[in-house]
This record gives structure tokens, sequence and C-alpha cells, in this order.
């Protein structure tokens, strides 16, 4: 069984993408097959592991490919390390958001390019690191998963904001994908300094509960916070997860004990 989890939060620079990396990593590491797939335009994740999608199949090739009832016959996936394989971003994915204005079931697309993956490759977990937006792109992987991470910051955490994410998760529940699951909030980017102030987590609390009783959802908050470290932009320079790039770091260690929990949840 493969689970397959998008990786939310309509703002960006909140940690999507370290944090689908470094989970991807620590997933890999303790022998499961991972597929990451970069699913914003901006392709932060394929620079971060050193690959251009612009000039290799990618998920574009796939959405494409799915919209125009065609089969992909190159290979799209791309070996990253042991365990670990990428589908690669692309720029061009900004324009498959205006292709799918008419296509039928277009809430649809990536889930039928990940069924078909699935049947194909024999992933324990396909990650997908999902664009800054709540747009049909966000709709699509919101469509295709089975469970949502959610990475937040501590000073952009908004009520306002987390409501609206979970309002469209919840639409997409009742009416594309039922059972979608809320795998939980990460608090990411912690400054330990401060640490994660009385007042601050009794907000977080105030916001989660609310917003489970407004939603009918349930969400939790992951015990394992990710806290800040200048190393995890230093890695990506290196074209490496932090865990890679220096095992000892606490980023590292967060990512690995959270990988741990997230598993056992
Ligand atoms: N734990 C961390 N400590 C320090 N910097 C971080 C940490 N996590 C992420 N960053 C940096 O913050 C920026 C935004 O992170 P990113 O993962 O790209 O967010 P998103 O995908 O939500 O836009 C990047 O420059 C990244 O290197
Ligand atoms: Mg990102």
């Amino acid at each position: 069984m493969t689970k397959v989890t998008a990786i939310v939060n309509q703002k960006g620079g909140v940690g999507k993408t370290t944090t689908a990396l470094n989970l991807s990593y620590a997933l890999s590491q303790e022998g499961k097959k991972v597929l990451l797939i970069d699913f914003d335009p901006q392709a932060s994740l394929s620079v971060a592991l050193g690959i251009n999608g612009e000039n290799i199949p990618n998920i574009q090739t796939l959405m494409m490919a799915e919209i125009e009832d065609k089969e992909v016959k190159e290979d799209y996936i791309v070996n990253i390390n042991k365990n670990l394989d990428l589908i690669a971003g692309t720029l061009d994915m900004a324009a498959t958001e205006g292709a799918l204005v008419n296509v039928m079931s277009r809430e649809m697309i990536l889930k039928d390019a990940i069924e078909k993956i699935k049947e194909k490759y024999n992933y324990d977990y396909i990650i997908i690191d999902c664009l800054p937006s709540l747009g049909m792109l966000a709709v699509n992987a919101l469509t295709a998963c089975d469970s949502v991470l959610i990475p937040v910051t501590p000073e952009y955490l908004s009520a306002k904001g987390l409501a609206l994410l979970t309002n469209s998760i919840n639409k997409v529940k009742r009416r594309l994908n039922p059972n979608i699951k809320i795998d939980g909030i990460l608090i990411t980017m912690l400054n330990q300094r401060t640490n994660l102030s009385k007042e601050i987590l009794e907000n977080l609390n105030k916001t989660v509960d609310f917003i489970k009783e407004q939603f009918n959802l349930d969400i939790q908050i992951y015990n394992s916070r990710i806290p800040i470290s200048v190393k995890t932009g230093e890695a990506i320079l290196n074209k490496k997860s932090v865990i890679e790039y220096e095992p000892k770091n606490k980023v590292s260690q967060a990512y690995q004990d959270f990988a741990k929990e997230w598993v056992n949840f």
C-alpha cells in the first residue's frame, strides 16, 4: 500500500519544501521506498536536489499526458538516492493551471497520474511538495492524497490562514476525496532561544481547537518541532537534505524524530 501525502500551506516560506525533502530522506534511510513530487512551478525542491526539470520529463509532462489521454513513454522518475526518487517540477506547470480550465474532471488529473505510478512502481510513500496557493493545482494535490501535512512557523500561524486552508480541505473531502485525513500540523523554524513561548503555544492550541470545532475535522500538532538552523539553507546550496549534509545538526535530528512520529501517528 502506497501512502500519498500532500505537504500544504497556501503561505510560502513556511518550510513545505524543506519538510518534503527531509521527511522523505529520513523515510528513505529507514528503508522505505519514497517518491517526491515537486508540485510547485517554482521548482524549489528540484533545484534543492540539483535537478533541472526544464529539459526532462517532469510533473507537467504527466499532467498534460493525463489531460490529453496519452501514455507517457519516457522515463520521468529521477533517482536521487537509495530508496529516494523524484518527479521534477517545472516553471511550465504554471501553464497547466490554465490548461485545466476546460478539462473534464479537472480536479482528478494528478490523482489519475498517481494511480498509474502506484500500479507501476512499488512506493511506500509518495510525498507531494505543494505550491503556495489554494487554486486548482492545490485542489488536484488534495484530491490525489490520502493525507495532508501542514507546516507552520510560529510567527505566521494565523487562525484565518489555517481556517482558509481547512475550509479548502473540507470542501475537497465532501466533494472529491471523502477519505482525506489531516495528519497534523508541524511547527517549523522554531527559534529555541526565545523558545515556543507559552503565549504562542496557547494561541496555537486555541486556533486548532477553533478549527476542529468549526470544520468538524480532527487536527493535531506534532510533538516534534523543527528548530531554526542556518545549516538548512546551507545544505540546499550543497544540493542535499540537511540530514545528509550534517546528520548531527539539530534540524536533522528533529526531522528524523518527526519522521518516526509521523509514521506511527
Ligand atoms: N528549520 C529551518 N531553519 C532555517 N531555515 C529554514 C528552515 N526550514 C526552512 N528554512 C528556510 O526557509 C526558507 C523557506 O523554506 P521552504 O521549505 O522553501 O518553505 P516553502 O516551501 O513553504 O516555501 C528556505 O530558504 C529554507 O532554506
Ligand atoms: Mg516550497
